[in-house]
């Protein structure tokens, strides 16, 4: 299996989509197994897709992982779930247009009190209790009890799978595919919610190794996190697939209060357009904070409360500092998976870049001035969240650096990985950059071993051997 140009494809070599190709909202494009002809190629060219993974059409599937389904690679099993719990927020989101939704609420109430347009911004908890009863009758009518039930079931489904704490030694995520930019903000919250479960689990498989024990209030207000973080208590499952709500809803205040006009609209955001986008989180509490299946779920709220505050406190909207490990997880997540995608106003950001843009803000740093730069983020949740990710997929082509060399020195093919160092992958050579005349071909080299040689973009960021 191969990742190819669409540009460059040679017809000479009959060959098959390896993954299925989808049109966005869950609609499935082409099915793998369908050949690549010319007028594949035209029409995925037509729909904006630049590459596609490929394979021979007798080749069989690779990256196959135990305890998942034959046929299916982790990734394309981890695409496919997110894929379907994308599809269900686009229908809560979308089937509906919220004008035409709140004049159905309005319909709905007896009392004769408006939920004008734009008043989902304002955030305040001393609204009038009629006002407060239309919200909760919008909130429900717009989120179904049913769909969120569905996304806690995903969730369990994940914690008791791949995600239990025998097999996240094993996990390698990768939720980056083509996909065209009207689910943008579906697959963004879908991603969010998978890669916090990986994360957390990691995190909490870890917490088990050290003894630490299932303790119930946990979470209330008052706690400090900072401190609590050195206590050995593990999350229980409730608690995580609690969280993992919230991951999955964090974002749903973009589609009111005329914020889909800024957030999905071509060219550059202005400053003022910027400003109203951050309100979209006070805008997403509103939306869920009365709705009846979040009642008793703090964590839910708590982590889209706080997914944009950083533990330097210079995150938004309250600056907080004190921050719950689920609400640290999702910021740090939410920054990963949005910068690895393509906007339209800026070009996505290879995975390893956006890893090493987080280590590098995972450590304090002494500013010229002498000032002390406090992290954003907690380092030991950047390794667990990378000894979950997969940054080359199997099938790859990367080109391979000698230590402090600013040109390639080999090409390669990225054969399978090594789980919790996934820039050490192991890797098959196809050609040799600094001798061409030299013969390399079919070479497999395990990086672990090679310390002197990196993939790609991804320079020595870690500075440090994980175990
Ligand atoms: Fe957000
Ligand atoms: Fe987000």
């Amino acid at each position: 299996m191969q990742k190819i140009s669409l540009e460059q494809l040679d017809m000479g070599e009959k060959l098959v989509l390896a993954r299925p190709v989808l049109l966005g909202s869950g609609v499935k494009g082409f099915n793998s197994g369908v050949e690549v002809n010319e007028r594949v190629a035209r029409k995925l060219i037509e729909l904006g897709f630049t590459e596609v993974w490929v394979r021979g059409e007798n080749e069989p599937q690779s990256g196959v992982i135990e305890g998942c389904d034959d046929e299916l690679t982790q990734t394309e099993k981890f695409l496919a779930i997110k894929q379907n719990i994308a599809t269900s927020l686009a229908d809560i989101m979308t089937e509906k247009d919220p004008e035409r939704e709140m004049l159905r609420v309005r319909s709905m109430s007896r009392t004769n009190i408006k939920l004008e347009k734009g008043s989902l911004t304002k955030l305040d908890p001393a609204r009038p209790p009629a006002e407060m009863k239309l919200l909760k009758q919008f909130s429900e009518a717009i989120i179904s009890v049913s769909k969120l039930e569905q996304f806690l079931k995903d969730c369990r489904d994940l914690i008791d799978g791949p995600f239990s704490p025998l097999r996240i030694d094993k996990v390698s995520v990768n939720l980056n595919d083509n996909r065209i930019e009207s689910s943008y903000l579906f697959n963004h919250m879908a991603n969010c919610g998978i890669y916090f479960l990986a994360t957390i689990a990691r995190y909490n498989a870890d917490l088990k190794a050290r003894g630490a024990v299932c303790s119930d209030a946990k979470f209330g207000p008052g706690i400090d996190h900072n401190k609590r973080k050195n206590m050995l208590f593990f999350f229980s499952d409730e608690e995580i697939a609690s969280g993992a709500l919230g991951a999955f809803m964090h974002d749903i205040g973009y589609l009111h209060d005329g914020m889909p006009d800024i957030l999905f609209k071509q060219g550059a955001i202005s400053p003022e357009e910027h400003s109203i986008l951050k309100k979209h989180v006070e805008v997403s509490m509103n939306v869920v904070q009365h709705h009846i299946f979040f009642a008793n779920r703090p964590l839910a709220k708590h982590v889209i409360e706080n997914h944009h505050e950083r533990i330097n406190k210079k995150g938004y909207p309250k600056q907080r500092g004190n921050l719950h490990v689920f609400s640290q997880i999702l910021g740090m997540i939410d920054c990963f998976d949005s910068m690895t995608q393509d906007r339209p106003w800026r070009k996505k950001f290879s995975r390893a870049k956006v890893l090493e843009w987080m280590y590098d803000n995972s450590e304090q740093k002494a500013e010229a001035d002498g000032s002390i730069h406090e992290p954003m983020f907690d380092r030991e949740l950047v390794r667990c969240f990378e000894r979950v990710l997969m940054l080359y997929e199997n099938g790859e082509v990367v080109d391979l650096y000698h230590a402090k060399t600013a040109t390639p020195v080999f090409r390669c093919r990225v054969k399978s990985q090594n789980p919790g160092r996934p820039d050490r992958p192991v890797v098959e050579l196809t050609c040799c950059h600094a001798d061409p005349a030299r013969n390399v071909e079919g070479k497999i080299i395990n990086l672990l071993n090679m310390p002197d040689l990196y993939m790609g973009e991804s320079s020595d960021f870690r500075k440090e051997p994980i175990v």
